[in-house]
């Protein structure tokens, strides 16, 4: 029956389509019209060893300097674009051979991985993403590209926007979670916050959606590892994020390592020129990931380099970072006919338009004298502190152990993340420095009274397996009021190649946890990790847990803020907590099955072991206050697909502290020509709220949110019923329902 209202629904859901999908024609101002012309002379008078010259990035030393042979390559138009050179000395040392000693006076492109701050270093972006403020994010990242820009750096390879549904794979640290709508919040807003409106402004930098697309989905949580998903699934999952970025004026695009359905990102033409290009209009350049393209021989699907860069460059990538299969092979490749010099003369468009548009060739060089006074700057500091609060979350409080009291006599801090410099950094850590690391340790003894005695024992280290150190931590626990353990996983223990098979905390720290459990004195268990843990025996026992992620240059002065009550925690996870890794992946927006979980019924979707249920659900947090949801409004009970629909709720706070709730949107079409998942977020508003405070919040639901992509790979919205959601996580919803019908 459904599928013959849809049939019949075809023009509306055409017309909704259009409104959506629309592709964003690239704008003809006058300004564009003139760089395209600017752009045409230069690629008249390239010869082709410059035109694969712009093709090519290269790598730095490592320590920010640039390598001595690459100037020679510059001087000969051979080298486009480096990264990880960084410093305003060096890059205007480069940048002089480029502008000075080469025939056409290219400007380089610097770029380097900017990811949670350059020198202030902000929570890694799963811990900003927890605090369901894209606006935070958008601040930070703007100062991020502040600092960075000072310091020569013009691009960075960020956002990352790889919906992970899998713990396991190092990278879900760097991304926003499990979830598409909050993924593509953080998208937008991150995008705004490097590259502003134009990102030729002095303070901004050119950012790089990455990795397009699907490296979240690598098999096994296994890094670089193989995807296999439907078309669906790519659009309505792993697209999302992208597409929003593309939207927010995004100008680069960084093609990924993974294999997707058997054509490897780096060498898709789906994803790279149908999707990106065709369908989304996207006219900026696409990079690939360091030596994705060689790595194509790995992956089976071409025999040698020459194959690669053809692949690669027919595919759609424009840029290739560290391996050399263009510039190498480009001209045999052009010669044999297997590339068309129009294809590479498009790619050198891109790039040089991107070059134009970043203000490069107007201004090459970064002023030096800026650098010493955009690092570090106080203002960016508190904002550090501040996104480090907003983004911690609360995961358990029972009888309401937090906050303490900074009168407190004596208070034991163990654990060896602690005093620990280099965790709350993550593995990204830009430019940052560990001297500039306010541990807990540190941030602890600022906040607490002059009386108050603050101890502190590491107990053990986060890898190996001794327990020497637990004697002294026991002892100190037993003569303090009140300990706090600090437990996680080291900064090389999550990012690039740091999947683990495990999600127990590493090495002796839950053993740790229990013994200081054990001595009898309140326990508070802190967590400073870049990955949802298994940590059922705490959630168990200890009274209370607070996740802070890795918080950042300022994360121990935002842990004290909120074990001492001067901020209350309103964070909430931006991805689901499991019980055991052996419920990976799990997810809230899963799909129904036809047997769902039910507790008396053996031959449903569940474990024999371990409950099917999460830990936390995504959206969990608490706060020190307690908030009431009620009265879920519909401003109609029927609404055809084209129409708005706004959905009412209040939100209060029915405690004596003044708190944030994130009010959180689901929805769910129950009955589709396709299956739908239970539940999707599709809209959220974090609000603060003063003791007895009642607010009235709003959200508009359209068939941008209604709709989905059918089995035509068309995206509709189906007329029939829709249950809307609303509450303060994934699992505790008031709803309500309403009809979409056919015009
Ligand atoms: C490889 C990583 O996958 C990518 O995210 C990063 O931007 C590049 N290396 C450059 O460092």
């Amino acid at each position: 029956m459904k599928l013959i209202k849809s049939i019949r629904f075809v023009p509306i859901v055409l017309a909704v389509c259009c409104a959506l999908f629309v592709p964003i024609l690239p704008s003809h101002s006058q300004k564009d019209r003139d760089v395209e012309k600017q752009i045409d002379a230069l690629i008249a008078k390239m010869t082709l060893a410059e035109k694969l010259g712009q093709l090519q990035q290269l790598d730095g030393e490592g320590n920010g300097n640039f390598r001595p042979e690459h100037l020679e390559l510059i001087r000969k138009g051979l080298l486009g674009s480096t990264l990880n050179v960084r410093g305003a000395q060096r890059t205007n040392q480069v940048q002089h051979v480029a502008m000075h000693e080469s025939r056409l006076k290219i400007p380089i492109l610097f770029g380097f991985d900017v990811i949670h701050g350059y020198r202030t270093i902000f929570p890694i972006p799963l811990g900003e993403a927890s605090s369901w403020d894209p606006a935070m994010a958008e601040r930070s990242t703007a100062v991020a590209a502040q600092e960075a820009s000072s310091a020569g750096v013009r691009w960075t390879f960020a956002p990352m926007l790889d919906i992970a549904r899998d713990p396991r794979w190092g990278r879900i640290t760097e991304g926003a979670g499990e979830d598409p709508y909050l993924g593509a919040a953080f998208a937008r807003a991150r995008v705004r916050g490097f590259q502003g409106n134009d990102y030729s402004a002095t303070d901004k930098i050119l950012a790089c959606a990455k990795h397009w697309v699907a490296y979240g989905a690598a098999e096994g949580g296994r890094d670089y590892n193989t995807t296999d998903l439907s078309e669906n699934t790519l659009r309505e999952i792993y697209f999302p994020p992208f597409k929003a970025a593309v939207d927010a004026g995004v100008g680069t695009v960084m093609s990924a390592f993974n294999d997707i359905n058997g054509v490897p990102a780096s060498a898709n033409p789906f994803t790279l020129t149908k999707v990106l290009r065709n369908e989304w209009k996207f006219d900026g350049f696409v990079v690939s990931d360091y030596t994705a393209v060689k790595e194509l021989i790995n992956h089976g699907l071409v025999a040698d380099e020459e194959e690669a860069a053809s692949a690669a460059l027919n595919a759609g990538v424009d840029m290739e970072m560290v391996s050399r299969s263009f510039n190498t092979f480009g001209p045999q490749l052009l010669k044999r006919g297997k590339l068309s010099p129009a294809t590479i003369d498009e790619a050198v468009r891109r790039i040089l338009r991107i070059k134009f548009r970043l203000g490069l060739f107007d201004r090459p060089y970064t002023d030096e004298a800026r650098e010493p006074n955009s690092l570090l700057r106080s203002e960016s500091v508190r904002l550090a502190r501040e996104s480090a609060d907003r983004s911690m979350v609360l995961l358990k409080n029972e009888r309401d152990i937090l906050p303490l009291d900074k009168q407190v006599r004596s208070i034991a801090v163990i654990g060896p993340l602690a005093d620990d410099r280099r965790a709350p950094l993550g593995w990204w850590a830009g430019d940052g420095r560990e001297e500039n690391t306010v541990t807990p340790l540190a941030g602890i003894k600022a906040k607490v009274s002059a009386q108050t005695k603050v101890g502190y024992a590491k107990g053990c280290d986060i890898k190996d397996e001794s327990t020497s150190g637990f004697p002294e931590a026991i002892a100190l626990a037993k003569e303090s009021d009140v300990a706090l353990v600090f437990v996680g996983e080291a900064a090389d223990m999550v990012g690039e190649a740091a999947s683990r098979s495990s999600l127990d905390l590493p090495g002796r720290q839950m053993d740790l946890v229990k013994a200081i459990y054990e001595s009898g004195k309140p326990t508070i268990v802190v967590l400073v990790n870049g990955r949802p843990p298994t940590i059922g025996w705490i959630v168990d026992k200890v009274p209370a847990i607070l996740e802070s992620w890795m918080g950042g240059s300022q994360s121990g002065n935002a842990i004290a803020d909120i074990l001492f009550g001067d901020v209350n925690p309103g964070g909430k996870l931006p991805v689901t907590f499991p019980r055991t890794v052996g419920q990976v992946p799990i997810y809230y927006n899963h799909m129904n099955t036809g047997r769902p979980p039910a507790a008396n019924n053996r031959y449903s979707s569940k474990y024999l072991d371990v409950p099917w249920t999460p830990l936390f659900p995504f959206g969990y947090g608490l706060s020190y206050t307690r908030f009431r949801i009620t009265n879920l409004t519909l401003s109609a009970q029927r609404i055809k697909a084209d129409d708005k629909l706004t959905v009412g709720i209040d939100v209060e706070n029915l405690g004596k502290r003044s708190g944030d709730e994130v009010v959180q949107l689901y929805i769910c079409d129950p009955v589709a020509t396709m299956t739908r998942p239970v539940k999707e977020l599709k809209g959220f508003q974090r609000v603060t709220l003063q003791p007895g405070e009642k607010k009235h919040l709003e959200f508009a639901l359209t068939g941008e949110h209604l709709g989905f992509w059918n089995r035509e790979m068309r995206f509709v919205v189906e007329p029939g019923e829709f249950k809307v959601m609303v509450g303060s996580n994934s699992e505790e919803t008031i709803e309500t329902k309403f009809e979409v019908v056919e015009k």
